[in-house]
C-alpha cells in the first residue's frame, strides 16, 4: 500500500468521525504500557502514527516536563489532534510519514506507537527509523493487534480494506533486532475492562461475531519494546 493510499483512507476515517472511536478502544492499552515507560522529568517522547493524538497527549503529561510529539501521514489527523488538544499537556503535532522523520539522531528518550506499525507500507524502515531517533539508552515501544497468534486478526486486513503486516510474535522480535534493538522483549497486553458481556457484544468490521471478540481479547495486543545501547 502506497502513503497516498493510506492518507487518502485515515483522512476519510477522520471527516467521517471513526478516528475518534479508537481512543476508547486503545486508551486503557496504552496507558498499562506508558506506566512501564519508566518516563522521568524532562523526557523528550515521539508518538509515530499518533492519528487523534490523545495518546501524545498522555505523553505529554507523563512526567513533570515531559514533551511529546505526534506524527501522521494524515494531514486530516493531525488537524483533528489540533482540535482535541488541551492545553494541560506539552504535546504537538507533526504531518510525516513514519518511515522518515526530520529529527536528528537520537532527538527522543523514548519512542512509542499504538497500533499503527502494522499499517505502515515499510515497517521494517519504520523500525530502523525509531531506532535513530532513540536516544542511547532509551527505548521503543511498539502496541500492535494485529500478529499471527492472534488468530481472528488474519481477517482485519481485508474486512479493513487494507494491507497490513502479518507477523508472528517471533517474527516481531526479530524485525526489532534487525533495525538494532538490544533486549528486545514482547509482551501481551489485555484491556483492564474485559471483553464486555456478550449479550451487549454488536458486532464490529474486525470482529463480527462474539467468538472472534472473545478470542482477540483473551491474546491481547503485542507489546515489543527495544532498548538502544
Ligand atoms: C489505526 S490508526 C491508530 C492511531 C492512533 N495511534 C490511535 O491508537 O488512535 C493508524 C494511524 O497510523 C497512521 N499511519 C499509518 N501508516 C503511516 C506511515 N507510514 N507514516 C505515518 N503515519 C502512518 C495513519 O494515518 C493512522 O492515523
Amino acid at each position: 500500500m502506497t502513503h497516498e493510499a493510506i492518507q487518502a483512507i485515515f483522512d476519510d476515517w477522520a471527516g467521517s468521525g471513526r478516528a475518534d472511536m479508537m481512543e476508547p478502544r486503545h486508551q486503557n492499552v496504552a496507558e498499562q504500557v506508558i506506566a512501564q515507560m519508566d518516563m522521568r522529568p524532562g523526557m523528550q517522547v515521539l508518538d509515530m502514527g499518533c492519528g487523534t493524538g490523545w495518546a501524545t497527549r498522555l505523553l505529554g503529561k507523563s512526567a513533570p516536563g515531559a514533551t511529546a510529539v505526534g506524527i501522521d501521514c494524515s494531514p486530516a489527523m493531525v488537524k483533528r489532534a489540533e482540535e482535541l488538544h488541551d492545553l494541560t499537556s506539552r504535546a504537538r503535532y507533526m504531518v510525516s510519514q513514519m518511515e522518515q522523520v526530520a529529527f536528528k539522531d537520537g532527538r527522543f528518550d523514548r519512542v512509542f506507537s499504538m497500533e499503527a506499525l502494522s499499517y505502515a507500507p515499510d515497517m521494517n524502515g519504520v523500525l530502523q527509523e525509531a531506532f535513530r531517533l532513540t536516544k542511547v539508552g532509551g527505548s521503543s515501544h511498539f502496541i500492535i493487534g494485529r500478529y499471527k497468534e492472534c488468530v481472528p486478526s488474519e481477517g482485519w486486513s481485508d474486512a479493513m480494506g487494507l494491507a497490513m503486516a502479518w507477523l508472528s510474535e517471533d517474527e516481531w522480535r526479530g524485525a526489532m533486532q534487525e533495525a538494532g534493538f538490544s533486549d528486545v522483549h514482547v509482551g501481551r497486553v489485555r484491556a483492564a475492562e474485559g471483553p464486555g458481556e456478550e449479550s451487549e457484544f454488536t458486532p464490529y468490521s474486525t470482529c463480527p461475531d462474539w467468538e472472534s471478540h472473545l478470542t482477540t481479547y483473551e491474546s491481547g495486543y503485542l507489546w515489543l519494546k527495544g532498548q538502544r545501547s
